[in-house]
C-alpha cells in the first residue's frame, strides 16, 4: 500500500512513524516467503519460512484433549448450555476460574517452586498487548529502558511504538555466548544518563529470544541487586518458561524474588518487578492471543486491570482455557511430551547443521537456534550480512533472520527457527543447506585450483556463486527489497 505525502500530514504522528520497525530484514523474510511459500506438492521449490518462533509440533495433542472434552467449548451440543452466560460475559477482571487455572499453570511450569496470586494476573492480547500496556503504566515519553543485546525485534514495536518510550541496548557479544555481565550492565545505565535518557527500568527476556538460552541465578541476583539500588524497574518476558528442553533448567525471577525476600541483608523492593506471560509459545496457542502481566505492584496491577479494556481476551477462550488448564494431569502431560518433541526437533537439526560444519550458540530453550555463520562472510560487517541473507533467501530459499534484525553488535548471526514446521520439511531445509555449503566449497576448491585467482581468492573467505555478487540477482523479484504490495499478514505475525 502506498501512502502519499499528503496523506502522511492527514495522519497522527505515532500513525505517519516508522518505529512501528516493519522496515526491517526480520519482516521482509516473511514478505519474501508471503511471495512464495514453500508447499510440498502445489510449491515445492518455494521458500521455507524458518523466521516464525511458533510452535507447531504438539497440536495434536490438545485437539486429542478437546474432543474427549466436549463440554470445554461452548460451541457443541455439550457445552451449548454455557453459552448465554459466555456470550454476555466480558469484564476487565476476567472470569475468576481462567485466572485461577493460569496462576497454576504459571507455577507449574516454574517448578511449583513459586506460588502466583490469581488476583494478581491482568489480561493482554497476547504478550504484545501486556507488554505495551505494561510500558504505558510505567514509562512516560521519552523514558529509557535497558536491554541487553541481540533482542526481540518486535520489542521495538511492543515496548516504543505508541508508548514513545526508548529502548537503550546493553551490548553483550559472543566472546562468552552473549551473557549480560555487570561491567555491560553499569555502562549502558551511564550512557543513557549521560545521554539525558531518564532510565526507567531494564528488561530481559528469560529464556532468551533470539539466543534460546536461559539466565543462571547469579545474574538474576545481579539484575534484581541493580534495580534495586537504582530504584528501577525490571520487567522479565517469560514467554518461553516452558519452552525449555535441556539442562539446566529455566529459573524464574519469582523464585529468586522469594528467596531473597526471605534474607534481610538483601531484601529487594518488590513493587519494583514484573512478569510477561503468554501461552503463545508454551502451549503454541498464538492465535488465541493469550497475554499475561504479573505484576508485584498494586498501583501497576489496578491501572493494567482499566487498560485491559483494550486488548481482553475473549470471554470464549478464557471458558475454554480456564477448563484445559485445570486439568493437571493433561497440562503434566503435556509439558513432558512438548519438551520431549522439543528436545528432539533441535537435536535433528543442530546435528544436521553440524554435518555441514555450521554451528549454533548452545541452547536449552526456544523454538530457534542462535546459528553462527560469521565464517562465511567476505567481511565481518553489516553489509555482508545483508549479501549472505539474501543470497539464504533467493537461492536457497530459506526465511531465517538476520543477527542485525535482533540489534545484535557482531554481524554473522541468523536466528533460525525449527517448531514452526513438519520433521519432511526440515529435511527439506536441511537438505537445502546442504547443497548451499557443497556448492560454496566446490566453488572454492575449483577457484583455489585456478592459479589465476589465487590471489582473488585471499579476499573470499567462501564464495557461494556468482550469484552471491550479482546485484541484479539479489534484486530479483523474489528480493524481499522489491516493490510489491504487503500482504496484511506481515503486521500480524510476530
Ligand atoms: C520474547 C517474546 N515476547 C513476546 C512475544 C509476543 O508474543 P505474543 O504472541 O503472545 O504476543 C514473542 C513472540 O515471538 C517473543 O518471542
Amino acid at each position: 500500500m502506498v501512502f502519499s505525502s499528503r496523506n502522511q500530514t492527514l495522519l497522527s504522528k505515532i500513525a505517519a512513524s516508522d518505529q512501528h520497525g516493519e522496515n526491517s530484514p526480520y519482516f521482509d523474510g516473511w514478505k519474501a516467503y508471503d511471495q512464495d511459500p514453500f508447499h510440498p506438492t502445489e510449491n515445492p521449490n518455494g521458500v521455507i519460512q524458518m523466521g516464525l518462533a511458533e510452535n507447531q509440533l504438539s497440536p495434536d495433542l490438545i485437539q486429542k484433549w478437546i474432543t474427549k472434552n466436549p463440554k470445554s467449548s461452548i460451541c457443541t451440543k455439550d457445552g451449548v448450555d454455557k453459552f448465554k452466560d459466555i456470550a454476555n460475559f466480558q469484564d476487565y477482571h476476567g472470569l475468576y476460574e481462567f485466572r485461577k487455572a493460569i496462576a497454576k499453570f504459571m507455577g507449574k511450569v516454574r517448578g511449583n517452586r513459586v506460588e502466583f496470586d490469581p488476583d494478581r494476573i491482568v489480561m493482554g492480547g497476547g504478550a504484545t498487548g501486556a507488554s505495551e500496556s505494561l510500558m504505558f503504566c510505567l514509562a512516560d515519553p521519552g523514558d529509557g529502558f535497558l536491554v541487553p543485546t541481540p533482542y526481540y525485534p518486535a520489542f521495538d514495536r511492543d515496548l516504543r511504538w505508541r508508548t514513545g518510550a526508548q529502548l537503550v541496548p546493553i551490548i553483550c557479544n559472543s566472546s562468552n555466548d552473549f551473557q549480560m555481565t555487570q561491567e555491560a550492565l553499569e555502562s549502558s545505565y551511564e550512557n543513557a544518563i549521560k545521554a539525558n535518557i531518564k532510565v526507567k527500568g531494564l528488561i530481559i527476556a528469560n529464556p532468551s529470544n533470539p539466543l534460546g538460552t536461559t539466565m543462571d541465578k547469579e545474574t538474576l541476583k545481579t539484575l534484581l541487586r541493580f534495580i534495586n539500588k537504582k530504584n528501577i524497574h525490571l520487567i522479565c518476558d517469560e514467554i518461553y518458561a516452558a519452552t525449555v528442553f535441556n539442562t539446566p533448567d529455566f529459573i524464574s525471577i519469582s523464585e529468586i524474588l522469594q528467596e531473597m525476600e526471605q534474607d534481610p541483608t538483601c531484601w529487594i523492593n518488590p513493587q519494583l518487578v514484573h512478569i510477561i506471560y503468554s501461552l503463545s509459545k508454551d502451549m503454541g496457542l498464538p492465535g488465541f492471543r493469550v497475554g499475561i502481566l504479573y505484576s508485584y505492584n498494586d498501583g501497576v496491577v489496578n491501572s493494567a486491570r482499566k487498560m485491559s479494556s483494550f486488548g481482553l481476551i475473549s470471554a470464549q477462550t478464557q471458558y475454554f482455557l480456564a477448563s484445559i488448564l485445570s486439568d493437571e494431569a493433561f497440562v503434566d502431560d503435556f509439558l513432558s511430551e512438548n519438551s520431549r518433541r522439543l528436545a528432539n526437533r533441535h537435536k535433528v537439526f543442530t546435528q544436521g547443521l553440524e554435518q555441514d560444519g555450521i554451528t549454533c550458540l548452545p541452547s536449552n530453550a526456544g523454538l530457534f537456534v542462535w546459528m553462527d555463520l560469521r565464517r562465511l562472510l567476505k567481511e565481518p560487517t553489516f553489509e555482508e550480512e545483508m549479501v549472505l541473507w539474501k543470497l539464504i533467501i533467493n537461492d536457497v530459499k530459506l526465511n531465517v533472520s538476520p543477527g542485525s534484525s535482533f540489534h545484535c553488535v557482531e554481524a554473522g548471526w541468523f536466528r533460525v527457527c525449527f517448531a514452526n514446521m513438519d520433521d519432511q520439511t526440515v529435511e527439506i531445509a536441511l537438505e537445502r543447506i546442504h547443497t548451499f555449503v557443497r556448492k560454496g566449497k566446490k566453488n572454492e576448491v575449483g577457484t583455489l585450483k585456478n592459479k589465476k585467482n589465487i590471489l582473488m581468492q585471499k579476499n573470499l573467505r567462501l564464495s557461494f556463486s556468482s550469484r552471491l555478487f550479482d546485484e541484479k540477482a539479489l534484486m530479483s523479484p523474489m528480493s524481499p527489497h522489491s516493490p510489491f504490495v504487503q500482504s496484511p499478514l506481515v503486521q500480524a505475525k510476530t
